[in-house]
């Protein structure tokens, strides 16, 4: 008997995959179709799926072509799979065309042309409504971001604005944007979602417009250093049923948020210690010294809350070559965090929870994690945990904000009013 397998997501399944499983039953005796769970999906950068695994999987049986039906889990499970259900014959389209040459040692590898004009990605675009996506920005830099949007289904970056007519433009035709303009009225229209990326003074303005013209908006932390301009933004975006969101990466990562999980969750026992040190080796785009404390603060805040009871801070001022160097360090009534961070200097990456019964260590670029490690005391054992993410995260928070639309939920879980003020008040602190 020759067995053949195929795999796929097979999202509002269509005529493209009805061919393919038919074409594939042709090369053999018994088909095997492997199908993406959903969080395989997730850290493979696949972000739209509408359909439910269950749902996939069910439109796949009802092909009445398919033997036998698995679930695609991780990256490399083809190998043990093609062993495992020991398998003559696998048939991919053309999409993957040499992606797994790697496999003609274990069985055949078949690369069939794929059905023209259909795909998943344009059903689902024809079908969800789309938001038009604009940029303010000081400079003609995207910080990734356009690109990253590609990835999410039923958004379309329109247009950029800039005060600098100039900036606009560059922008515009860098990025192949439909338009740009330096007059706000006009850019805000028929816009759903801005994304507000410049200097510190000019957000506060900005976001307050377009909440006021119902536009939902992302914005670099802090919106404004005054604690009462950011709560009345809060206020105004709550009462025109606007989504105001951070952009804070970090905590739209499932590594952090189950890095946060399992620190709070006692695993190595009760948290007396952070450790955080930061430097800019890291970082794709420029970054300030205020830019990295939002992040080991923000970091901070999540692991240990906000009520610290004592913070105190040392900078030393950077010189010609733009060294800076700036520790903080947080008494909480049960615990304490120490933060090193540097501009040009170079200091060892990490954030290390220290517990009563282990620790728990990220590196290297922490605050953008697809690993950590968990070591218990005594186990000579380390645990290491994984989740990998694509690109720069960017499109997992764009992601959450179409999920809290589709819900029509306008508060953030990810990081609370009540964190975001307490951020501000130790960033404000540190100003003094
Ligand atoms: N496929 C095909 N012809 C199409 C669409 C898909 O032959 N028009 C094949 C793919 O090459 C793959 C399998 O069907 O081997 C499952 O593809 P999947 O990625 O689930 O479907 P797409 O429509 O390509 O989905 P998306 O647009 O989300 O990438």
């Amino acid at each position: 008997m020759k067995k053949v397998i195929t795999y796929g997501t097979f999202d509002l399944f269509h005529q493209g995959h009805y061919n393919i499983i038919k074409r594939a039953k042709a090369y053999g005796d018994y088909l095997i179709v492997g199908v993406t769970s959903e969080s395989y999906d997730i850290e493979r950068g696949k972000l739209s799926v509408h359909d439910s695994l269950l749902t996939r999987i069910e439109n796949v049986k009802k092909t009445g072509l398919v033997d036998e039906i698995i679930v695609e889990e991780y990256l490399g499970q083809k190998t043990r799979d093609i062993i495992q259900y020991d398998i003559d014959t696998l048939v991919v389209g053309s999409d993957w065309i040499g992606k797994f040459d790697h496999l003609k040692q274990y069985c055949n590898v078949v690369y069939l042309e794929r059905t023209k004009n259909i795909s998943s990605t344009q059903i689902r675009e024809k079908s969800s409504a789309i938001r038009n996506f604009g940029v303010i920005t000081d400079n003609a830099d995207d910080l990734g971001v356009v690109s990253e949007t590609k990835y999410v289904s039923g958004i379309h970056i329109e247009r950029v604005f800039s005060e600098d007519i100039d900036v606009a433009e560059e922008f515009c035709n860098k990025y192949e944007l439909n338009s740009y303009g330096n007059c706000f009225e006009k850019f805000c229209q028929d816009l759903s979602i801005v994304y507000i990326k410049c200097d510190l003074e000019k957000r506060y303005n900005y976001i307050k417009q377009c909440i006021e013209k119902g536009v939902h908006v992302i914005c670099e932390f802090p919106f404004s250093l005054d604690n009462e301009k950011c709560q009345e933004l809060n206020k105004l975006a709550r009462e025109k049923n606007v989504i105001l969101m951070e952009n804070i990466v970090m905590v739209y990562l499932r590594a952090f948020s189950q890095f946060l999980w399992i620190a709070d969750s006692n695993e190595v026992g009760k948290v007396l210690s952070i450790d955080i040190g930061m430097s800019n080796d890291f970082f794709e785009y420029e970054k300030t010294l205020e830019d990295m404390s939002v992040l080991a603060i923000t970091a901070v805040t999540k692991l240990l809350g906000t009520e610290a009871k004592y913070i105190s801070k040392n900078l030393i001022p950077g010189n010609e070559d733009g060294e800076e160097y700036c520790s903080m360090f947080f008494r909480y009534e049960d615990a304490v965090a120490r933060i090193e961070i540097g501009k040009n200097i170079d200091l060892h990456n990490h954030l290390t929870v220290i517990g009563t019964k282990g620790r728990i260590v990220l590196e290297d670029d922490w605050w953008n994690t697809g690993y950590f490690k968990v070591i218990k005391n005594g186990c000579k054992k380390v645990d290491r945990r994984s989740f990998n993410f694509e690109g720069t995260g960017f499109r997992y928070l764009i992601q959450e904000l179409l999920i809290m639309l589709r819900d029509e939920r306008y508060e953030c879980n990810r990081l609370t009013d009540d964190e975001a003020c307490s951020i501000l008040k130790v960033l404000n602190k540190l100003e003094d």
